[in-house]
Order: structure tokens, then C-alpha cells, then sequence
């Protein structure tokens, strides 16, 4: 076997000579020149082998999928076709394009092939064969160009829209092949998303999964199917996920909506807005820890906001700083959180170890002006009029909040063993801006909490 050129060019690949020799083949393709070839693990080998027209591929992080990607590129590219791979994001692009550019390294060197860096792609002189790499979101960014093979990788990312205005048009002259390639979501990575529909990737999936026709195919599997990665990276990896997120990114389950949950994730997301109207009263609800588990500390406001002509007092949640720590720790978070968003009162749950919370606050700042609220009903009992807000869409998250929404969504009343402590939090706040008898936008079942004072407002 030849001198592999990774070995000389990427030394940094955090893999030993023998293992990356023993992860190549090289194979002589008949009139060309040998190619050096990953090998692909049994998973890759098997959606590449299906003779699907429309492949699904969904996989954890760190499995393979790019290096799938590339592979069967380089096959279509042998076997004389034109391809095109779009993603999101440069260093998915800078992946895929390292794979490919090693791999016909030598022929681009000899001149059998000619490589334009600029804009990423390889072709064969005379020929249409091509191969070409672009970072694409949406239909837009996609456009321009025609495929006999369109792979969209990190598909979940991408504007839905993409496929049914550029992709699948694209590949029609040819009768070509598409493969979607998706990591499903957790809530932590939905932020740089482009999708319309959190779930479009899912949704495919399910679909391609169920096909009869063998025109679509589904395949799925976890980053630990990916032999040629270490355990220790992938503990890296999953280093402060949540179990949500784990199940995700990890074992590549399209976590939907977890069945008795009090919210689901569709809720939030269609009521979530970017920015938030002039807020009437604000405060911040605080869910003091339970032993070694977190503060929940949430901070919401109450302003106008106009539904379908009808203007209402809706509430908009607007920080997150639920923190594990020291009570001065989580006390200051608590009191710069206030400052932060210029609240007029934060409310402790007095449950726990008598006035923890008002003690530890007034410790780090004398001046806040504070309410205890106690917690004479369950969570859920407490929860479930807060849960029913949402529901009518007058509770709205401004941006993205991860972690609590992951517990709002996974969060099982008299079965989950953990506490769910920024819901808590969540539910505190809520109830004192939107139901408790002092505050404006009172409900048709107000939920008065006994030992609550009426909560006037502004200091
Ligand atoms: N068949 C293979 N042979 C050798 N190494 C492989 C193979 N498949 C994947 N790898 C290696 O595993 C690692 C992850 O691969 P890759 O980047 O393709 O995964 P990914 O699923 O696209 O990751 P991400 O979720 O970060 O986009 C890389 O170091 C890659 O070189
Ligand atoms: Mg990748």
C-alpha cells in the first residue's frame, strides 16, 4: 500500500498511523489511477448500498456522516456523474472537502482532475463530471446549480423550503439521487438553525421510513457506531448535555413529545417571539435547590400584545440564570438577574429551610424588594393553570431557552425522580404576573396562593 496522504498531511487528526492505514482502502478502478479510500463501517455501508432514489440518513454527532457523505460522492464522481453537497455551515463544508480533495489528491496533482478552491469544486476536463461543495440554507443559497446527486448534510439546519423549490428541481433533467443527512435537534443546538419546522428532518424521516414504493429509504444510527471514535471524545462530547439532548444528538432519536408532559415543545415554539413589547411589571421566580440540585431562577415580564386585532396582557419569559452552586452563588445570580431586567420583585419559594431564599438575596443586596410564596399544592397542581397559558398563547419565550424548556418538555408529574426545578421557577414567576389575584391580566380561574399578599406592582 501506498504512502497515505493523510498520514503525511493531517498528523492532527488524532488518529494512529495504524489505525488510519487500517481505515483505507485503495482501490484500482479500471483505466484510472488508484484512489485511496476510507472504509466504510457496516452502518455507512448500508445505506450506501441501498439503491434508494432518496436516502434519509439520521445519525448521532460524530458518526460518520460527512465521511459517508464524502465517499459515495467520490463513487458518483468515478462513475461519472455530477455532484453537489450543501451545507449549512463552513466546517461541515471544510470536512467534506478535505475528504474529497485527499482522496483525488494524486489525479488532481497529475492533472487528471482540476480542482478550483474558490468556489469548491473538482472536475473532470472535458467531461460534466463534477463534484461541488457549497455552504446552502435555503432555497436561495441552494440555487444555481444542477446535480445527478444533491446531499444535503446537516439537513435539520436548513430551510425546509430548500428541497421542494431548488433540490428536487434540480434533479429532475436526470432523474438524479438525494440523501438528507441529520443530526435530530436538541434544544442547545437549535439556535444557528435555519428550519421553519424544528422537526422537518424528523418528519422525513418518518415518512422515508414508511415508504412502500422503495423510492425513499430510511437509516439511522448512533455516534457509537462509529468505530473510529474514541470513548473519550465522545465523553467530551456529551459532557453537560442534558438527557433530552443525550438521546438527540447522541443515540439519534427524534425526541418528539414526550407523552404526559405538561407542555410540548410545538406550544413554545409558536408562541416564541425575538423581542418583547415595553413590560408593564417584571420579576424574577426563584426555585430555591433541594440539596445538590439547581437554583431555578427565571425571570418574566407582562406587556400588551395583539392577537388577531384583540390586544391582551400576555406574558413574555425573558432570562433564564437557573444556576447549581453556593447560596451566595445562586443569590447573586438572583440579584444581578433582578438588576439585569430591571424587575420589581423577586419571588422565593419558601418551602425549603424557612427564609433561605430572603436571607441569602438581602445578604448580597439589602435593597431588593422581595416576596416569599409558598407551596401549599403540588407541582403540578401549581403547574398545570400555567401549563394552560401557554396553551392559550399568551405565555411567549423571548428567544430560545434550552435547558428549561428541555424540562418542560420531559418534565412527568408523580413519575419523573428529579425535580424540576427552573420549572418551578418558570411557574412561580407565571403565576405571580398572570394569575394570582393582584395582577392585571387575572384569568377566568385565578390561582390564589395562600399566605400571597396582592401583588401591587411597580416599586
Ligand atoms: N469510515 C470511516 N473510516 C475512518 N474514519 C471515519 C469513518 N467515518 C468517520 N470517520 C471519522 O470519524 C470522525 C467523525 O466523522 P464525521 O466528521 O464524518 O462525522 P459527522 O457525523 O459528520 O460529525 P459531526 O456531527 O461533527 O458533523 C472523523 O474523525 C472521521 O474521520
Ligand atoms: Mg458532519
Amino acid at each position: 500500500m501506498k504512502k497515505s496522504r493523510r498520514e503525511a498531511e493531517a498528523p492532527d487528526k488524532q488518529q494512529s498511523v495504524a489505525a488510519l492505514v487500517a481505515s483505507h482502502v485503495v482501490c484500482s478502478l479500471s483505466g484510472r489511477r488508484d484512489i485511496e479510500r476510507r472504509e466504510l463501517f457496516d452502518e455507512q455501508r448500508r445505506a450506501r448500498d441501498s439503491s434508494a432514489k432518496r436516502k434519509v440518513i439520521r445519525a448521532g454527532r460524530r458518526g460518520g456522516k460527512t465521511t459517508f457523505a464524502s465517499s459515495v460522492s467520490i463513487d458518483a464522481f468515478l462513475d461519472g456523474l455530477r455532484i453537489l453537497y450543501a451545507t449549512p455551515t463552513a466546517d461541515q463544508l471544510q470536512t467534506y472537502w478535505y475528504e474529497v480533495t485527499t482522496a483525488l489528491g494524486d489525479m488532481i496533482h497529475e492533472g487528471v482532475y482540476r480542482k478550483n478552491e474558490a468556489n469548491h469544486s473538482i472536475e473532470r476536463p472535458g467531461t460534466r463530471e463534477r463534484i461541488r461543495a457549497k455552504t446552502a440554507w435555503n432555497a436561495d443559497t441552494l440555487r444555481g446549480d444542477y446535480a445527478d446527486l444533491l446531499i444535503l448534510d446537516e439537513w435539520q439546519m436548513m430551510d425546509e423550503r430548500a428541497w421542494d423549490r431548488v433540490g428536487a428541481p434540480m434533479l429532475a433533467d436526470n432523474d438524479g439521487d438525494a440523501i438528507f443527512i441529520y443530526t435530530p435537534p436538541s434544544l442547545a443546538s437549535r439556535s444557528a438553525s435555519k428550519a421553519r419546522d424544528a422537526q422537518h428532518a424528523a418528519k422525513m424521516f418518518a415518512e422515508a421510513a414508511h415508504d412502500q414504493t422503495g423510492r425513499w429509504a430510511a437509516f439511522t444510527w448512533p455516534s457509537k457506531a462509529n468505530p473510529h471514535i474514541s470513548d473519550e471524545a465522545l465523553r467530551g462530547l456529551v459532557h453537560d448535555m442534558t438527557s433530552q439532548a443525550y438521546r438527540q444528538e447522541i443515540m439519534a432519536e427524534d425526541v418528539v413529545d414526550v407523552p404526559g408532559a405538561l407542555w410540548n415543545q410545538a406550544t413554545i415554539d409558536s408562541n416564541r417571539v425575538t423581542k418583547h413589547p415595553p413590560l408593564v411589571r417584571v420579576g424574577v421566580g426563584v426555585d430555591p435547590p433541594g440539596g445538590a440540585t439547581e437554583c431555578g431562577i427565571v425571570a418574566a415580564g407582562v406587556g400588551p400584545w395583539r392577537v388577531n386585532g384583540k390586544q391582551d396582557q400576555h406574558a413574555f419569559v425573558i432570562m433564564d440564570k437557573s444556576l447549581r452552586g453556593s447560596p451566595h452563588a445562586w443569590a447573586s445570580e438572583v440579584v444581578s438577574c433582578y438588576h439585569l431586567v430591571k424587575a420589581d420583585r423577586i419571588f422565593g419559594e419558601k418551602n425549603f429551610g424557612g427564609d433561605m431564599v430572603e436571607s441569602a438575596v438581602r445578604t448580597v443586596d439589602a435593597t431588593v424588594s422581595y416576596q416569599d410564596v409558598y407551596a401549599s399544592r403540588g407541582k403540578a397542581v401549581r403547574a398545570e393553570p400555567v401549563a394552560a397559558l401557554y396553551e392559550q398563547g399568551r405565555v411567549h419565550h423571548v428567544g430560545l431557552f434550552p435547558e428549561l424548556e428541555a424540562e418542560m418538555t420531559s418534565w412527568l408529574a408523580g413519575e419523573s425522580a428529579w425535580s424540576p426545578n427552573r420549572v418551578d421557577a418558570l411557574v412561580w414567576i407565571l403565576t405571580m404576573l398572570m394569575l394570582s389575584p393582584g395582577s392585571k391580566a387575572v384569568m377566568s380561574v385565578p390561582q390564589v396562593l395562600p399566605g400571597t399578599s396582592y401583588w401591587t406592582g411597580l416599586r
